[in-house]
């Protein structure tokens, strides 16, 4: 009996005193958001709070934009400091990495950049929390967004993430040496041919085919643009047809079979791209927006104001590029939730995502960014028609909790039919099996 009116006691203890967390974290709440509506975006809410120090991992960043944005959020919000913890460049590894951290409950990361591929798969492994009362409590306005880049973030009903900038795949050339951009890539392997070695290149073309989620974009862009799809509008596996067989072939033809490539392609990845462009040594990049910033960067840059964008080139379906993009999360077993909503609230706002624009060359997910003057003064080619319907119709991969294993079969097989050990159609039919299997399992 004792007992029984002990735990009664301790229960009601223990809901008081939550009771009392609560009212003192919805306090918390209520004078941060308060600061935001300041016009400065300080208050003396913000002076008297303590000094917090959070950690925003995030791969490497080539451009300026991230030490740029922090600059501005820290003269905001005096009292966040940031550290940022370099991850891998590689999306794969800097994944692998977030997850070995998130299993052992770390909270020594607070904010984390994901890759649209993954808010799924961390939700339903319950490392991110969901933002639903953040953006409440400070009215984010949703619509803002890219509703493409709004919904990867979104999953069982929950925003998981927010959209810090999308991607899609473009082609980058040298304008010293291409009058017009190749329509298809057929005419873009002509093209290459004849131009690779003059004014400086060694290269015709330059793409991500390393073992790893970029050539899982590249191959989404060769399908899509020859009417294929890995798994098609309902869901369904549907890479062993003649149109993907198609994709995969003009891949191979482009990266290993035509001489317009490095030898050493199957180990390229974005960085690896970005480093040759910039020194002048390809004629043509496929690439994601941001090589533009490091293009024209006269620090590092030997092709500065040589740069053009364009579409990707079509196969007899028309051109497609994937969807990429990264959004802000945070880890569920952070310290410092209302700080890390600060940061990620801020970063995925209208001034972070302008600066990132602006320094890091990245598209905005915020749509009305794409009217902004400054946005375009630094990103001309924003402004073209072919890259607003690049953006506009992106392919994305699926929304699926186990889209790493969806993934890593793609990755094996187009990488074997790259190195000559599978054909084409070997290749989607073994895609067409394995990926079947998986996503029965899923
Ligand atoms: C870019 C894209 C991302 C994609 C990755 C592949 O970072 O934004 O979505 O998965 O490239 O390498």
């Amino acid at each position: 009996m004792r007992v029984k009116k002990l735990s009664v006691l301790m229960v009601i203890i223990l809901a008081f005193s939550l009771f009392l967390s609560a009212c003192s974290s919805s306090k918390d709440n209520a004078s941060t958001s308060a600061s935001d509506n300041s016009s400065n975006g300080k208050s003396s809410s913000d002076s008297s709070s303590k000094d917090v120090t959070i950690v925003w991992a995030r791969g490497k960043d080539t451009t300026n934009a991230t030490k740029d944005m922090l600059a501005a959020f820290e003269k905001k919000y005096p009292h966040i400091h940031v550290k940022v913890l370099e991850e891998p460049n590689d999306t794969g590894k800097q994944h692998d990495a977030y997850v070995t951290a998130f299993n052992a409950k770390s909270s020594a990361i607070d904010v984390i950049n994901m890759d649209v591929v993954w808010p799924a798969e961390f939700a339903q492994a319950g490392y991110t929390l969901p933002l639903d009362r953040f953006i409440q409590q400070d009215h984010v306005d949703l619509s803002q967004y890219s509703q493409g880049a709004l919904s990867a973030a979104q999953f069982n009903g929950k925003q998981w993430a927010l959209p810090l900038f999308v991607d899609a795949g473009v082609l980058f050339y040298r304008t010293d040496l291409v009058k017009t951009p190749p329509k298809t890539w057929d005419d873009l392997i002509a093209d290459a041919k004849q131009l690779q070695g003059k004014n400086g290149t060694k290269y015709g073309m330059l793409l991500q085919a390393d073992q790893y989620e970029g050539l899982v974009c590249n191959a989404v862009e060769y399908l899509g643009s020859y009417g294929g799809a890995f798994i098609n509008k309902d869901g369904k596996v549907s890479v062993d047809t003649p149109q993907a067989i198609k994709g995969l072939t003009e891949l191979k033809k482009i990266a290993v079979d035509s001489g317009i490539t490095p030898s050493n392609i199957t180990n390229f990845q974005e960085t690896d791209t970005d480093n040759s462009f910039i020194q002048g040594q390809s004629v043509f990049a496929r690439n994601w927006p941001y090589m533009w910033a490091d293009a024209n960067d006269k620090t590092k840059s030997k092709i500065v104001g040589k740069v053009g964008v364009a579409a990707l080139p079509s196969g007899d379906a028309g051109t497609a590029s994937a969807l990429g993009g990264w959004q802000m999360g945070i880890n569920k077993y952070s310290k410092h939730p209302q700080e890390a909503w600060k940061l990620v609230e801020f970063m995925t706002g209208l001034e972070g995502e302008k600066i990132q624009s602006i320094s890091g060359g990245s598209a905005p997910a915020i749509t009305s960014l794409y009217s902004d003057p400054d946005v375009l003064k630094a990103n001309p080619f924003f402004k073209q028609k072919g890259f607003q319907e690049a953006v506009a119709n992106a392919t994305s991969r699926p929304v699926a909790p186990n889209y790493q294993q969806i993934s890593s079969i793609i990755q094996i097989h187009v990488s074997k039919m790259l190195a000559g050990q599978e054909t084409p159609a070997q290749a989607a039919a073994n895609m067409q099996k394995e990926m079947e299997a998986a996503m029965k399992q899923s």
